[in-house]
């Protein structure tokens, strides 16, 4: 295995499994992600059908992955349904997703016709999406563009990667990051939004996904790595964060939070089984725009 296999995000295939399982099945006509399956390799694929047909192997460690795919899917249907609604009126020429994932945005929303989007993310984790995409027969992209900027949020500058990828800072660009705060430090947060904030213009909005303080939630994840697994385990929350909090913080770099909603909230208000989750209240999800 080589050292890029070895430290690619999990979780993001994690999250990936869960928008494959979801697609057509959970709150069918308002989220779908036909292009989340195309990312999965056979195996990653094998507990996504399981969990679409609700027939889990035998055995506790099959088990353990179809609970966390299932579970999966009940947090990222709302937070899709929230952030694709918020990119459909935040309409920019510029999206840049940080900590892109597998996100499938750009192949799958044909809103974004006339944007160019960059996908940054770590680069063991886009080295992996690009194999990925080499090997998935993915449909076209449906934006104007997609480029590519490998950072590492906790080391690499940023707004230098943008630059030399060709983002313009003085053109209005709505940025995207979802699912990547919980993992990044207090003061890679910060630095990440000074970064964000330096590139910009007026008319630009900050999407933001991020995970409130929750006893249920950490206690979720504890019994999650007992149980299954390296990937939580390999990828820890390093920052959780109270609404309150995270609105100074985007306050002081000239970002002001117009909506910020909880994961339960959104659920609610879907046509779905995720009615009533009291575990999806710590997720949220906020929009920013520049002041
Ligand atoms: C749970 S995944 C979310 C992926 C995607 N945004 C989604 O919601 O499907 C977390 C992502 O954060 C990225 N990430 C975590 N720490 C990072 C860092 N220090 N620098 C760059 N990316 C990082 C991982 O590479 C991974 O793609």
């Amino acid at each position: 295995m080589s050292d890029i296999e070895r430290t690619a995000s999990r979780t993001a295939v994690l999250v990936c499994q869960g928008r494959a399982a979801a697609d057509g099945k959970v709150a069918a006509g308002r989220f779908a992600d036909a292009v989340a399956v195309r990312l999965l390799r056979p195996p990653e694929r094998a507990p996504v059908d399981e969990v679409r047909a609700g027939t889990p192997s035998t055995g506790w460690k099959a088990r353990a992955t179809y609970e966390g795919v299932r579970a999966c899917a009940e947090v990222v249907v709302p937070r899709t349904v929230a952030i694709d609604d918020a990119l459909r009126s935040h309409g920019t020429p510029q999206l840049v997703v940080l900590g892109a994932g597998l996100d499938s945005r750009a192949w799958r929303l044909p809103e974004l016709a006339d944007t160019d989007v960059w996908e940054v993310d770590h680069p063991a984790s886009q080295q992996d999406k690009q194999e990925r995409l080499a090997e998935a027969g993915t449909p076209p992209v449906v934006a104007r563009s997609v480029r590519f900027a490998p950072v590492d949020f906790a080391t690499d500058d940023l707004g230098r990667a943008l630059e030399a990828t060709g983002h313009d800072a003085s053109v209005p660009t709505t940025w995207l990051w979802e699912g990547v705060v919980p993992y990044l430090t207090h003061d890679e947060v910060r630095a990440t939004v000074r970064a964000v904030a330096d590139r910009s213009a007026p008319g630009s909005a900050l999407v933001l996904n991020y995970q409130g303080p929750s006893v249920k939630a950490s206690a979720g994840r504890l019994i999650a790595r007992v149980l299954n697994s390296s990937v939580t385990a390999s990828e820890p929350w390093r920052s959780l964060w109270k609404p309150q909090k995270m609105a100074a913080l985007l306050a002081e770099y000239g970002l002001r939070v117009v909506s910020d909603e909880d994961l339960l909230a959104i659920a609610n208000r879907l046509e779905s089984s995720m009615r009533g989750r009291t575990s999806l209240r710590s997720g949220r999800v906020a929009v920013a725009r520049r002041a």
